[in-house]
């Protein structure tokens, strides 16, 4: 448990700061006060005391051995400072585009055919939403300055479900869909625990796919796929497990049942869903003001 709660306390530590220097930016670049919620939000204390308990439940878990430590970015310490400077670099345009989506603007043209409507728009307020260079490049440091570190350790929750699903069975013949792969984050740290298991990712964005391909480093790679989580190019009954992180909150009400039967569709008959995603209105009481302000100030919806 020591050394992973040590590299979570320093995790959280280096983006607390780096959070920290990107408020002061903003102020520095005369952004508009901040979106004030209507309803309550929770004490600055009380979110680090949950985000500490989120940061602790990891490293318990590693040491209860219930799954792998993490391992350090291949890109190593420099590789995330680049990639810290090159979100400052960016932040300015970022901050542009918030005031843009606040008049109402947030689209763009990406070129492609075939992508739905509500992932054509700039999440996050990255310039070319998840189709850019860029945002795949800086995604995961921006996500972990939101989140003060914690961003992996939440991912990671999902580790001890997965394992449950997997426990008394052969991982070689076991297959794993991981739905918005993403920069694929949860896909190196599943290969870490379990170097055996047949998994794939899927994800809209090429880009992003190729972080993904990039991140698995030297471990042996997953199977990926560019498709729509709308109709997933695999067979029906062909999954024992499905992961999914962090997707469900960007899509409208309507595509989320379109996932979700497409999930139960290549998931076998009594397969695992291992599901991870944000608090909903109404879970925490004192919370409520923190979601409505995401849509505001992170452009989502
Ligand atoms: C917030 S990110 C989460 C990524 C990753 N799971 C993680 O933990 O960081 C959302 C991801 O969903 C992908 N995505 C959004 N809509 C999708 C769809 N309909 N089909 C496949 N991927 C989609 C985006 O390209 C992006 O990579």
């Amino acid at each position: 448990m020591g050394t992973q709660l040590a590299a979570n306390a320093a995790r959280f530590g280096l983006f607390y700061a780096v959070n920290r220097a990107l408020d002061r930016q903003a102020k520095r670049l005369g952004q508009r006060p901040a979106y004030k919620p209507k309803r309550a939000v929770p004490a600055q204390r009380e979110l680090m005391a949950s985000l500490g308990q989120v940061l602790l439940a990891d490293a318990d878990a590693v040491g209860r051995g219930l799954y792998a430590a993490a391992e350090p970015d291949p890109d190593g310490l420099t590789g995330a400072v680049a990639r810290v400077r090159e979100m400052f670099a960016e932040f300015p345009e970022a901050l542009a585009r918030r005031e843009a989506a606040d008049a109402g603007s947030a689209r763009f043209e990406t070129g492609a055919d075939g992508l739905p409507d509500y992932y054509v728009q700039d999440f996050h307020f990255q310039g070319g939403g998840y189709l850019s260079e860029r945002s795949a490049r800086i995604y995961d440091v921006q996500v972990e300055t939101l989140f003060y570190g914690a961003a992996q350790a939440m991912r990671r929750s999902a580790l001890r479900f997965v394992g449950e699903a997997i426990a008394g069975r052969d991982q070689r013949r076991l297959a794993l869909l991981d739905i918005a792969c993403g920069t694929g984050r949860l896909l190196r740290d599943m290969r870490l625990a379990w170097p055996a298991l047949g998994l794939t990712g899927l994800d809209l964005s090429a880009v992003y796919l190729s972080e993904a391909r990039r991140h698995m480093g030297s471990l042996r790679s997953a199977n990926f796929i560019e498709g729509n989580a709308e109709a997933i190019p695999l067979p029906d009954a062909s999954q024992d497990i499905v992961t999914c992180v962090f997707l469900f909150h960007e899509l409208p009400p309507a595509v989320r049942r379109v996932v979700a039967a497409e999930i139960a569709r290549v998931l076998k008959p009594g397969g695992a869903l291992v599901f991870v995603d944000s608090l909903q209105m109404g879970d925490k009481p004192g919370w409520d003001g923190l979601l409505e302000a995401v849509p505001v100030r992170f452009h989502e919806p």
